[in-house]
């Protein structure tokens, strides 16, 4: 596997996902345990764009639980259809939230983030997990992160 996640800081959010792409191929080959690959792809995302936060929640009996992630502690616990991972889970859609102040129920687990991307990951239909990005910037997230962000995911959706 790839030992380390290397991204020119000069690229720009478009080039740095597509020079992460093919190193995330390369951390994912031959490995098969999901705990391993989501927890190697929080730490390589959080590598490339130093977001605030970056994990993954499971959608487990019911309810979202923690599940790797790399950035400040967070809830261990999110109810369906409550924040943006609920909402997300629920519409079975990808959420883009511009200023976490203005998202009607969103959760804050940490008060620096300012805007969040939550994508949903498939399993024959049923929403199993989310990938959620909290920036402490306002408005970071766009459509470059949800199209990329969501080809990361497909690359861990058949090993799920
Ligand atoms: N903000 C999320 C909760 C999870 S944390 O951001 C890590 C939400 O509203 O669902």
């Amino acid at each position: 596997m790839t030992e380390e996640i290397s991204i020119d800081p000069k690229l720009s959010k478009e080039e740095s996902y597509k020079s992460l792409i093919p190193q995330l191929d390369a951390l994912l080959a031959g490995e098969t345990d999901l705990i391993a690959n989501l927890a190697n792809l929080s730490a390589a995302l959080m590598a490339a764009f130093n977001f605030l936060w970056v994990g993954f929640y499971f959608h487990k009996h019911g309810e979202l639980i923690l599940g790797p992630f790399q950035g400040p502690v967070a809830c261990n616990r999110l109810h369906l259809g409550k924040g943006v991972c609920g909402t997300a889970v629920l519409i079975k859609k990808t959420i883009i939230v511009p200023d976490v102040n203005l998202f009607d129920g969103h959760i804050a687990c940490s008060s620096l983030a300012k805007s969040e991307i939550v994508i949903p990951i498939f399993s024959n239909g049923e929403v199993r997990a989310v990938l959620d990005v909290d920036s402490e910037q306002l408005d970071y997230f766009d459509d470059v992160d949800k199209s990329y962000l969501s080809d990361i995911v497909n690359l861990i959706e058949s090993k799920i």
